[in-house]
């Protein structure tokens, strides 16, 4: 499994996912504002690495801070967070990781600036360590909900590079692969950035796991065939009643499911719920350039006058949700009180 993200040195390195798999290429951050690009532009991405970035990020930036007391450093600091906060909208992880950062910074008002600037980075440290323990405890606690033989259905990444490793919906898959089920994954390609066809494709066929890619509007008749069991996504935001924000074209997949009787599950670590947000409706959906639906690579495929629409996410309402996988259980309807639960019991 590559790596998605690490620190080397005082540096930051992430795996450019946007040459996946044509290059295998490390794109180096060397302030704070390269890993807000980076986020931005697609070279990492999925909401836990997401989240995992900005805490280094964070961490990288806290570091280059030039202040003699408390109070300086924590006013810099807010500014950096402020800015980490709007690299992108809907994946919540990023705002659970910059809250995890600057939580602590407010335990060590007592401390010397430079014990605060090392915390910080051990802490985004330990942020990608549980993330990793966080997706197998997900894997293990899915992967019962998978038939030996079946056929998976799964849209976007959200394996190990849209995570600090292992993924959250392929971490389901892995496990059900590492509990020796004999299992076969179907990708949607996924557009507009094709993480299906090249990412997903990627990690499984490196691992071993028969896949096979399909174009997006393709899911729907293969389900009414029969050749789909369940489909498995991940998330990017779980409101307080279970609707769930995701790649675009989850709607989609999960009405079709619906139609067809195939369970959809959705795989996601607490840090993607946000219990602030009553529905999905209040999730707000980043809408991205026009240029990346216009453009295939350097080929113009619109009509030069012709508008376009590029909303990142949709939302699935909970109702066509068969079940959530945490790293603290599976929950079912209803998920208002599930979600309560996750929050307050130590496991279910
Ligand atoms: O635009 P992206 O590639 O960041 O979107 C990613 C997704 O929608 C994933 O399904 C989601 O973040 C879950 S990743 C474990």
């Amino acid at each position: 499994m590559i790596p998605t993200i690490e620190w080397h040195g005082k540096h930051i390195r992430m795996i450019d996912q946007r040459k996946i798999p044509s290059k295998i290429e490390w794109f180096i951050c060397r302030g704070y504002k390269d890993v807000i690009r980076g986020i931005q532009r697609m070279v990492i991405r999925g909401a836990p690495a997401i989240g995992v970035a900005a805490a280094m990020g964070l961490a990288m930036g806290a570091s280059s801070i030039r202040a003699n007391s408390y109070a300086v450093f924590r006013k810099k600091l807010k500014k950096i967070a402020g800015e980490m906060l709007l690299a992108r909208p809907t994946a919540v992880n990023l705002r659970w990781a910059v809250e995890r950062m600057t939580g602590l910074v407010e335990t060590m008002a007592a401390r010397p600036v430079d014990d605060i600037k090392s915390a910080l980075r051990k802490e985004s440290e330990k942020i990608l360590e549980e993330d990793i323990e966080i997706n197998r405890q997900m894997g293990n606690n899915g992967q019962s909900l998978v038939p030996d033989g079946a056929t998976i259905l799964t849209h976007c990444n959200a394996g190990s590079l849209a995570t600090g490793g292992y993924g959250t919906a392929l971490g389901v898959i892995r496990a059900a692969r590492e509990n020796s089920k004999k299992i076969k994954v179907i990708a949607d390609e996924t557009r507009p950035w094709l993480q299906g066809l090249r990412l997903t494709a990627f990690e499984l066929m490196e691992e071993g796991i028969p896949v096979s890619v399909i174009a997006d509007n393709a899911a729907g008749s293969l389900m009414r065939q029969k050749r789909i069991d369940l489909v498995i996504t991940g998330a990017d935001r779980i409101a307080a009643n279970g609707d769930v924000a995701n790649k675009i074209g989850t709607y989609q997949v999960a009405v079709l499911a619906r139609t067809n009787k195939i369970p959809f599950y959705v795989a996601a670590p607490l840090s993607t719920i946000d219990p602030t947000v009553k529905n999905g409706d209040l999730i707000p959906v980043e809408e991205r350039d026009p240029e990346e639906i216009r453009r295939f690579g350097r080929l113009e495929i619109v009509p030069a006058r012709v508008h376009v629409l590029n909303p990142a996410f949709d939302i699935t309402p909970a109702r066509y949700v068969t079940a959530i996988i945490t790293e603290k259980g599976v929950i079912t309807p209803p998920y208002r009180q599930g979600i309560k639960n996750l929050f307050t019991s130590a496991r279910l």
